[in-house]
């Protein structure tokens, strides 16, 4: 499974005094040494963190994936046509929110949503739509033409009990079964940190997973490149462990079956990691 780290919070770091530090350009080269498959970042309408002038470095210098997320905004259809990153993925944006909150509705947007797709398959972008894990939305997305959609795991990031984890796990897994089924691929996001990622992991049909959030606070203690091999590390023997095979075996200790649990999710040997 692949692990795109977003890096717009070293951007917001940078912003809080309006300075030129810490620079993501810099951010991006060390997750990309630390094991990141791709970069990520949000090029938001009011310009937040992340700058067209931080894109422009970006698409210069990364050398995994260039991962943008964006709205459907014409001004920023226009910037990624320009700048044609790897992969563009739709979310829709609000200019209070503290984060994005929730996916896009393409049930209702389709028509528009699919005009955006095909503007940037014309300059040879990859697109992902930002969904809830909902049939309806996930059949609407298809019909978009995009390439793959991005599950908002940030329900079940913020489940409040076991039975509502249980709940939004489950939606999950079966609109991840479902859009896999469609030929759609299957990404997913928000929200995921060094515990709760271990049983988005199980589901085989998940090709990436972009977190942000938990990586940077992480960092923040202990340094950006352990931080991200940590979370590598994590993402890899978890996804070892849920495959049934005689291969089990090498992975020894670092997780353990009771942590693939969502109820026991919480007891991870970060030590070890
Ligand atoms: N995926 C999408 C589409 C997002 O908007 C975000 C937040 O920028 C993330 C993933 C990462 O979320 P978090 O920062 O909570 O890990």
């Amino acid at each position: 499974m692949k692990l795109g780290v977003n890096i717009d919070h070293i951007a917001s770091l940078r912003e809080l005094r309006k300075s030129n530090e810490p620079e993501p350009l810099v951010a991006a080269g060390i997750c990309e040494i630390a094991g990141a498959d791709g970069i990520v970042v949000h090029l938001r309408e009011d310009r937040r963190h992340i700058k067209d002038r931080d894109l422009c470095l970006l698409k210069e210098t990364v050398k995994t994936k260039l991962n943008l997320e964006m709205s459907l905004n014409k001004e920023i259809v226009d910037i990624a046509c320009k700048i044609v990153p790897d992969q563009a993925t739709l979310v829709p944006e609000k200019r209070q929110e503290l984060t994005t909150e929730g996916g896009l509705d393409v049930v209702s947007l389709r028509r528009k949503i699919k005009d955006v797709v095909e503007k940037l398959h014309s300059k040879d972008i990859l697109t992902s739509l930002f969904i809830e894990p909902n049939k309806r939305q996930i059949d609407a997305a298809k019909k978009t033409g995009a390439d793959f959609i991005e599950i908002h795991t940030g329900r079940f990031a913020n489940s409040k009990n076991e039975k509502e984890l249980d709940k939004n796990l489950s939606e999950i897994k079966s609109g991840s079964l479902h859009a896999h089924k469609i030929g759609l691929g299957v990404n997913a996001g928000h929200g995921l940190d060094y515990r709760n990622v271990i049983s988005i992991c199980r589901i085989k049909q998940i090709q990436e997973l972009n977190i942000g959030y938990s990586i940077i606070c992480r960092a923040v203690l202990v340094g950006l490149e352990q931080a991200v091999r940590q979370m590598r590390r994590l993402i890899d023997t978890s996804t070892a462990l849920s495959i049934p095979s005689t291969s089990l075996g090498m992975v020894r200790g670092m997780v353990s079956e009771s942590n693939h649990n969502p109820k026991r999710n919480r007891r991870v040997d970060l030590h070890s990691l």
